[in-house]
């Protein structure tokens, strides 16, 4: 009794202590009584809180900010969510808590005492677990911690300690510690080599979590051993270099959960990993920089449910134990790494896997080969590797998959009508492959949400039954031979934002139908047939900000893993959110986003386009005049409409495309004058009106259009002043063509800075390529477009 822990530095932090006890008293009494004088002790000197709690007839368990549960026959108090009560408004907020008010509790399991300025706490000296998780608390660990003799678990984590931990007392003094939860914070520096003290003396300690620091220095291989009962390990998200090493001649059956992920460790996997940790259900390896192939071992681990090696340098095969062995796996991830051969060596005994991504590795092979007897896999990416051959329709048997990505292959042939079963599917990628024929027409994917065919040779139209996939967020059928007409069934995509039909075969007008896709934030069907008018209601496509997508998760299930402390208020879930990971697709540092620009593909690495908004219909043969509504696309940032045979004027309406910063109308029979307000246009960093029949005089070189050469103006017999040379108005002469090499890459410094600054956010997984209008300089096949 009368442990103090001071936590005055830690002062206005959360506290959520879970205190365990038993016994069973009624709440009635005892505990309306103990309620009153801890309303008296929250509201000194001078406070008025919690005027529900009354010593009159009412049940206290209906007073707000207490929770009671029916464990025992009475209802007793089980949670007290005090948090944010005592404010700067009174006397004196700082305040100090006697524990002994919390003594009548008895089955108190959740005590939020956060924000009220609390700085001291006095303990019960039978406290076993304090969890201070999921805080703000600061600066370090205090030394009197180790005064809590009795505590058997301590979880500090998702705080910002930043002291590096002492190197004795403290939490070392903890004779009794089995949980030790330090991780999310900010502690520095090398781990003190007394922890050992808190192991090896008694072999009991369960959990030591510290990942997510910023702890130094070589990998505390001293920490593993001789811990027989450890089960779970972490020091992820570190700054520790190898190499791992394991003493081979011993075996840790109880360890359950290694993870050493995104330290630089630099070294090989311990080929007896599988003989020392039999038992292990998660390993997590990935970003370390690992060198060497996949130990034989693991195929041993025989319970082994998630296995991460993703991002290093391994290379090989995978190894055939593991193929055989690796019954029990359940998410396999190999992506990014520098594997070969065929992609499973031997017949796979893998019929729990739930997500297999081998993507981005040089696996080769036919497809047809992969056959894995997996009918629970929701997620399978072989995006990226060498595989060959046609898709084989077993495809269809996996039932459950969400996500399906193959996309930078080499594979052939028609798509088998098996594809159609796969009715759960919310992302199909095949793009960059050479699938020919036309799509199936049962292709009715009621949940797709992303379609990605660009860059195949698919051919026909667009199939009817695709007008089911009413989920879809972005469509994309580039660089294809789709024939036909831009269905008007496109329109019941209502939550469409990204269509991209460019360097297709299509024909007929542009659909009044697209009129409806409201949430369009990015439409290219640039280099095809097209012709007719540009429907004047485009300008309802939203363009401009969007919603997150957050609420839409993919190839998302729980895996039931053993799983740290606390219990007490979780189950034993792991919730993996993987699949389609439209996060994961973009914001992996290996994925590009490409843009093209001047006719060269600019890959721009990072995120990609959130709030980004863009016309495209260049290289058709639309005609007559340029509806004003145009105009009113006040977020657009890029818009090209040239190479069409567009008449009549340049509408005035333009001068409301504020955000614009790529404008290109070239190309067409446009007539009239420039209208003088486009000056206003500051985003402006490419413009042009070249080879049109414009006439009169050029805007007036100011703002952004001082900054455009010649080269936006040229080929308008009729059009004056500068930066046109040798005219003067009323008399134009054929104006001098400049080399403007320089100009362009500035421009395409600046377009690319500005594409940066703006478009950061990410979300739609795509691979955009928003093509703006080739090539202001050199004049040969404007239409011409490179994949
Ligand atoms: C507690 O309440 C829940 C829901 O009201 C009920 O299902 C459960 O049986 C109760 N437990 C006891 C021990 O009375
Ligand atoms: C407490 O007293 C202070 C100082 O007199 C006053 O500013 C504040 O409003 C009072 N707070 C309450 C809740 O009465
Ligand atoms: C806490 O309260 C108990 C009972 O009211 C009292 O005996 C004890 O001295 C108090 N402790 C401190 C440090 O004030
Ligand atoms: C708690 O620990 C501090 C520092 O380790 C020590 O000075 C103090 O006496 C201890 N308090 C009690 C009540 O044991
Ligand atoms: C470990 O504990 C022993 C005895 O309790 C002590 O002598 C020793 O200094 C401690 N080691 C470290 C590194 O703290
Ligand atoms: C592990 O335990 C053995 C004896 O059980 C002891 O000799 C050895 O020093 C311990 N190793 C470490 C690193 O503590
Ligand atoms: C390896 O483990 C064995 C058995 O536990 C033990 O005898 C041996 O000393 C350990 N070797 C090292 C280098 O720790
Ligand atoms: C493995 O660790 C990395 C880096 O810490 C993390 O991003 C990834 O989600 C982890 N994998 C699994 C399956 O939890
Ligand atoms: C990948 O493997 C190939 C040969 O298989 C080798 O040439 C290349 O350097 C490796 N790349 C890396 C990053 O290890
Ligand atoms: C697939 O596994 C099931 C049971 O999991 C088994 O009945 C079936 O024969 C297996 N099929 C093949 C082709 O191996
Ligand atoms: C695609 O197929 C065509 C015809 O079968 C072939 O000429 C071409 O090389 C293939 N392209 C790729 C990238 O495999
Ligand atoms: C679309 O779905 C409905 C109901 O699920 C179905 O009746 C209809 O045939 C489907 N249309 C196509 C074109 O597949």
């Amino acid at each position: 009794m009368g442990l103090w822990l001071t936590l005055l530095s830690w002062n206005m932090g959360l506290l959520v202590i879970v205190l365990v006890s038993d016994g069973a008293i009624g709440c009635l009494e005892a505990e309306k009584v103990a309620l009153l004088e801890l309303k008296y002790v929250l509201n000194s000197l001078n406070g008025t809180i919690l005027p529900s709690w009354n010593d009159d007839q009412s049940d206290c368990c209906e007073w707000e900010r207490v929770i009671c549960g029916n464990t025992t026959k009475t209802k007793q108090v089980t949670q007290l969510l005090l948090n944010n009560l005592r404010d700067s408004e009174l006397i004196n907020p700082y305040w100090s808590l006697n524990a002994s008010y919390l003594i009548p509790f008895l089955q108190l399991q959740v005590l939020d005492l956060s924000w009220n300025y609390i700085t001291e706490l006095s303990t019960l000296s039978k406290l076993e677990v304090l969890d201070l998780g999921n805080n703000l608390l600061t600066g370090s660990l205090p030394e009197s911690i180790g005064n809590l003799s009795t505590l058997k678990a301590l979880s500090l984590s998702m705080n910002n300690l930043a002291e590096p931990l002492p190197s004795e007392g403290g939490i070392c003094k903890l004779k009794k510690l089995q949980d030790l939860d330090l991780d999310h914070n900010k502690l520095p520096g090398q781990l003190p080599f007394c922890l050992k003290n808190l192991t090896s003396l008694r072999n009991d300690i369960r959990v030591i979590d510290l990942s997510y620091n910023g702890i130094l220095d070589r990998f505390p291989n001293w920490l593993l051993k001789n811990n027989t009962r450890l089960e779970f390990f972490g020091l992820g998200n570190n700054y520790l270099t190898g190499p791992l090493e394991l003493n081979c001649t011993s075996r840790y059956i109880d360890m359950n959960t290694l993870d050493v992920s995104h330290n630089p460790i630099k070294r090989d996997i311990p080929p007896c990993i599988g003989f020392v940790y039999p038992n292990l259900r998660v390993l997590n390896m990935s970003k370390s920089a690992l060198e060497g192939i996949i130990p034989a071992s693991m195929g041993d681990m025989g319970l082994l449910m998630i296995l991460d090696l993703s991002a290093n340098n391994l290379f090989g095969q995978i190894p055939k134990e593991l193929v055989i062995g690796g019954k029990s796996l359940e998410f396999l991830k190999l992506s990014n790494n520098n594997f070969s051969g065929p992609i499973l060596s031997t017949k796979a005994n893998l019929g729990l896997l739930r997500v297999l991504r081998l993507d981005n590795n040089h696996f080769t092979g036919k497809i047809s080969d992969v056959f894995m007897n997996s009918s629970l896999l929701r997620v399978l990416d072989l995006s990226n590797n060498h595989l060959n051959g046609e898709l084989p329709g077993w495809i269809g048997s996996y039932q459950q998959l969400t996500s399906l990505v193959l996309s930078q292959n080499s594979l052939q042939g028609v798509l088998p009508l098996e594809l159609c079963k796969l009715n759960r599917l919310t992302y199909l990628d095949l793009s960059k492959n050479n699938f020919t024929g036309t799509l199936p027409s049962c292709f009715d994917l009621l949940n797709l949400r992303y379609l990605h065919l660009q860059g195949n040779q698919f051919s026909g139209p667009m199939p009817i039954a695709l007008a089911n996939s009413s989920l879809l967020l972005t469509f994309d059928l580039m660089n294809n031979r789709f024939s036909g007409e831009i269905p008007s069934w496109i329109g019941t995509f209502s939550n469409l934002r990204v269509l991209l039909l460019k360097g297709n075969y299509l024909k007929g007008s542009i659909p009044i139908a697209i009129c409806q896709l409201r949430h369009i934030s990015i439409l290219d069907l640039s280099h095809n047939n097209l012709s007719g008018n540009i429907p004047s209601c485009l300008n309802v496509v939203s363009s401009g900000l969007l919603d997150p997508l957050d609420n839409i998760l993919f190839g998302e299930y729980f895996i039931m893993v053993p799983i740290k402390f606390p219990k007490y208020l979780s189950d034993n879930l792991i919730h993996v959110d993987e699949g389609i990971d439209i996060r994961g697709l973009v914001s992996d540092e290996e994925q590009d986003v490409e843009f093209m620009s001047k006719r060269r593909s600019e890959s721009y690495k990072g995120n990609i386009l959130y709030y980004m908004s863009g016309i495209d219909i260049s290289c058709n043969m639309l005609t007559g005049p340029i509806p004003p509504q145009i105009g009113y696309l006040n977020s657009i940032h890029t818009l090209n409409l040239s190479n069409n045979n567009l008449s009549g004027s340049i509408p005035e309406s333009f001068s409301n495309l504020r955000d614009v910063e790529s404008l290109d109308i070239s190309y067409n029979k446009l007539s009239g004058h420039i209208p003088s307000q486009l000056i206003e246009l500051y985003s402006l960093a490419l413009f042009s009106v070249a080879h049109n029949n414009l006439s009169g005089m050029t805007p007036e070189s100011k703002y952004q259009f001082a900054t455009f050469g010649p080269s936006s103006y040229e080929g308008n017999p009729l059009l004056c002043g500068p930066p046109l040379q040798g005219c003067t108005f009323g008399t134009a002469t054929e104006p001098v063509i400049h080399s403007d090499v320089e100009e362009e890459s500035n421009f395409k410094d600046n377009f690319l800075w500005s594409f940066a600054a703006s478009f950061v956010i990410a979300f739609l997984s795509v691979i955009v390529i928003c093509y703006f209008n080739p090539d202001l300089g050199s004049r040969t096949f404007p239409c011409m477009f490179f994949v």
